[in-house]
């Protein structure tokens, strides 16, 4: 490892590194992924047994202590959770400043950003104790938010937390649950949202999470700088590849159409990519990929969707590219999107809500990386240096001489 800081201090040298493909930013003991092997690990766990066995609340302990709960954490941790659900009545108000039709995540940013504006006293980043119920509030208040701006954007009233339900269930009903009608949540499609937010809880330092770190590195607030991630995250490159994958979906259409867009996605003269393949870090595999194909099967079946015509095409197009020359030579596998996007449209989500899904599942590990971060001694603020391409220095021009 070479002590950038020397590097530049005592030689003036300083790396270029464009989207930092090769520049490590901190050490974490969070999260490790082996991109060539397909291996993800949330401290020292394979994402595919914990997807297996354990459960959302359980990761997220894992992600913050370090440690997965015994039975005594557990409950405790679920009790603090569900404790905090609730959301200051004024925040109710405040949604309706936004259009009716605005973007979801759109009201995601600002209104996680409002929050330091409700809870003043889980701003003060260096009591112990106040980073810890912020990091209580982010999880427990982030899907309440996520289900009211569902809500507010088809035009029903706001459903409150119901805390005997699990984190997965509440927010199924938060999110579906129409006044004077009895919402049934089934089994199956709780069990699968549960996997989607274990998928999704963490992935060491991706754009999102380094947007949190650079932020949190200033000495900004918790709620700051998750919705900074969660702006982020907004980008169809990062977690809008999931609505992305969906709308190419609907465009390809019917399954002889995959060959033209096969062709397109390896055009140089053409900008259109297989959104949901591809990543900087894997080159082989997502293993979340294959977790949420095997839950789309168990969904669909469920719903008595099994013969749904966008899963039988995205395994044709997923069929057709693993086979292509120019995928295999670029190491393009499917990632985590392109089958997420199937099952969150089976249960009912629009597409808008998909990103919006994976900013709730997103706060646990932006959390625990900020927190991570500010209790490093280390830490100092994020500041890259840049490559000046621009002119040197030259006489400044009065108005009446330029051209
Ligand atoms: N379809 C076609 N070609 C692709 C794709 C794709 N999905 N992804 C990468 N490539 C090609 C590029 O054209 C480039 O080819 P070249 O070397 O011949 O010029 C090569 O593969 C490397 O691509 P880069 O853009 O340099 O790879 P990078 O690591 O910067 O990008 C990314 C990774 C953004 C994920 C990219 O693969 C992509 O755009 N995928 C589609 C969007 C997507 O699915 N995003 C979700 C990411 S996962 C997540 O956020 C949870």
């Amino acid at each position: 490892v070479i002590d950038v800081r020397k590097l530049y201090t005592e030689h003036g040298v300083f790396t270029y590194d464009p989207g930092y493909g090769s520049t490590g930013s901190t050490a974490s003991a969070i999260t490790y992924i082996d991109g060539e092997e397909g291996i993800l690990m949330h401290r020292g766990y394979r994402i595919e047994e914990l997807a297996k066995h354990s459960d959302f609340m359980e990761v997220c302990y894992l992600l913050l202590e370090g440690e997965l709960p015994n039975a005594k954490q557990k409950a405790e941790f679920q009790h603090q959770i569900t404790y905090h659900t609730m959301l200051h009545e004024q925040i109710a108000s405040f949604y309706r400043g936004f259009r009716r039709d605005a973007h979801p995540m759109a009201v995601m940013v600002g209104v996680v950003g409002a929050l330091s504006a409700f809870y003043h006293d889980s701003t003060d980043i260096h009591d112990p104790y106040q980073r810890m119920i912020a990091s209580y509030r982010l999880i427990a208040k982030v899907p309440t938010i996520a289900a009211m701006a569902y809500k507010y954007s088809v035009g029903q009233p706001f459903v409150y937390p119901r805390n005997d339900l699990n984190y997965a269930e509440n927010f199924l009903r938060m999110t579906f649950a129409v006044p004077a009608e009895e919402y049934k949540i089934d089994p199956v499609v709780a069990k699968a949202m549960d996997r989607i937010f274990i998928l999704h809880a963490d992935h060491e330092q991706n754009a999102s999470t380094s947007t949190v770190r650079i932020a949190g590195s200033s000495g900004a607030n918790p709620f700051a700088c998750i919705a900074a991630g969660i702006a982020c995250l907004w980008g169809p490159a990062h977690g809008g590849a999931n609505e992305a994958v969906l709308s190419m979906l609907h465009e390809i259409g019917s399954v002889d159409r995959i060959p033209e867009y096969i062709k397109r996605a390896k055009s140089k003269d053409d900008n259109f990519r297989l959104m949901g393949f591809g990543h900087r870090v894997y080159k082989n595999y997502d293993p979340r990929a294959t977790v949420m194909r095997e839950s789309c099967h168990e969904v669909l079946d469920a719903l008595g969707k099994r013969n749904e015509p966008l899963l039988a095409l995205a395994m044709e197009l997923e069929r057709i590219a693993l086979e292509d020359d120019y995928f295999v030579s670029h190491k393009l596998f499917p990632n985590v999107d392109f089958y997420s996007g199937i099952i969150l449209q089976a249960i009912g989500f629009p597409t808008s809500m998909f990103t919006v899904l994976f900013a709730v599942a997103r706060t646990v590990g932006w959390v625990a990386q900020w927190k991570e971060m500010i209790e490093d001694p280390t830490q100092r603020i994020g500041r890259p240096r840049q490559l000046y391409t621009g002119y040197g220095e030259r006489p400044f021009l009065p108005l009446n001489k330029r051209k």
